[in-house]
């Protein structure tokens, strides 16, 4: 018998009140909302309050996703966390939220760190978990706070981001499930989107603030992810026109639509959230899918191809059956 992972239900959680470009005009941000829209189609995004941390963000999602599927924390026997904005430099935040869900079952919990390509890096792991027999029920997060590491002071980067948490739980079955997946990464292009700096010796030494360089990642990003979908496609023996639904990280919507293009997926087939979350980075790509299916988009049956891209250069596909 064969043995895939399918996944069982989606849950979302934004903090707080959506904050209009306006708005980050009013906070002194030299930017204009025409700016922003026509330059990433953003919105609004959300921001956690300085009380919220980024587990708090990943309980809240876990919790609509294990009330989505009538299952309890302690039925979950893997816990996969994708963020690149952790609570503490350890331990991981998949820790904090297993005892924040009340969980005492001895589920293995780690963090995966590949900036925004995380949780389909997570995806990618909790399926081979699964695959492997070694986990039957898996928590895949993804969660960020990214207001944390905006420098106000640097239009070119903070109006893109916002924070935000996505959970989907997956289960061991004889149907796929997870068809098909690719991971890649690519240290060279390191320095295009990072945030330099360090904790040492009781201080932050470097820059503390995420740093990009906004038209290397956009070209690099519409190539590398209209590639890596051919990959999985290819892989899946699956036609470009069997796809239902195209979920991208969340990036800038001019990046969603170049690649949608770029691979022949019709835009109403592509699911776009980033107007209304902006990007969450890790959490994009859950929260784009609990968005649609939510709005009734994605449905059971339907064949879904999620990817994105981030920091590292990372990237990576996933092809899937809801
Ligand atoms: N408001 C007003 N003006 C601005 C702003 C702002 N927020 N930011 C930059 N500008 C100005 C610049 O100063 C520049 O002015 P100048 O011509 O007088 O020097 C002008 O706008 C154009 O700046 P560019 O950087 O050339 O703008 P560009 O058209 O490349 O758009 C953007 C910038 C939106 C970042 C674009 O490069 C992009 O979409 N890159 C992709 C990066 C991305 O989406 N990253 C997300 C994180 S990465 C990831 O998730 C994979």
């Amino acid at each position: 018998m064969r043995r895939y992972s399918r996944v069982v239900a989606v849950g979302g959680y934004l903090p707080g009140a959506p904050v209009t470009n306006d708005q980050l005009v009013a906070r002194g941000v030299d930017t204009s909302d025409e700016w922003i829209r026509t330059r990433s189609g953003i919105q609004t995004r959300h921001f956690a309050t300085e009380n919220e941390s980024t587990s708090d963000l990943a309980v809240v999602a876990s919790q609509r996703a294990l009330a989505s599927a009538g299952w309890q924390p302690n039925d979950i026997d893997l816990i996969v966390l994708a963020t690149s904005t952790p609570d503490m430099i350890f331990p991981s935040t998949a820790t904090i939220v297993q005892d924040k869900l009340g969980m005492t079952n001895g589920a293995p919990a780690f963090d995966v760190q590949a900036v925004c390509t995380g949780f389909v890096y997570a995806l990618v792991l909790a399926d081979h978990f699964i695959r492997l027999g070694q986990a039957q029920r898996a928590l895949v997060i993804g969660a960020e706070t990214f207001s944390r590491i905006l420098d106000w002071n640097d239009r070119t980067t903070c109006v893109l981001f916002g924070d935000g948490a996505g959970a989907l739980l997956l289960e061991a079955s004889e149907q796929p499930g997870i068809v098909a997946s690719r991971l890649h990464a690519d240290g060279r292009y390191r320095h295009l989107l990072c945030v330099p700096g360090q904790a040492a010796g009781g201080q932050v030494v470097g820059d503390p603030f995420l740093r990009m360089q906004g038209q290397a990642v956009f070209k690099f990003a519409v190539t590398a992810l209209a590639k890596v979908a051919e990959e999985v496609l290819a892989a899946a023996n699956c036609p470009v026109s069997s796809l239902d639904w195209l979920v991208p990280h969340q990036a800038n919507i001019r990046i969603l639509e170049a690649t949608a293009k770029k691979l022949g997926v019709p835009s109403e087939r592509v699911i776009a959230t980033v107007a209304d979350h902006g990007n969450t980075s890790a959490a994009s790509i859950p929260l784009a899918l609990d968005t649609a299916v939510r709005r009734g988009q994605v449905t059971r049956g339907e064949r879904v191809l999620v990817e994105g891209i981030g920091g590292g250069f990372t990237w990576g596909a996933v092809l899937l059956d809801w």
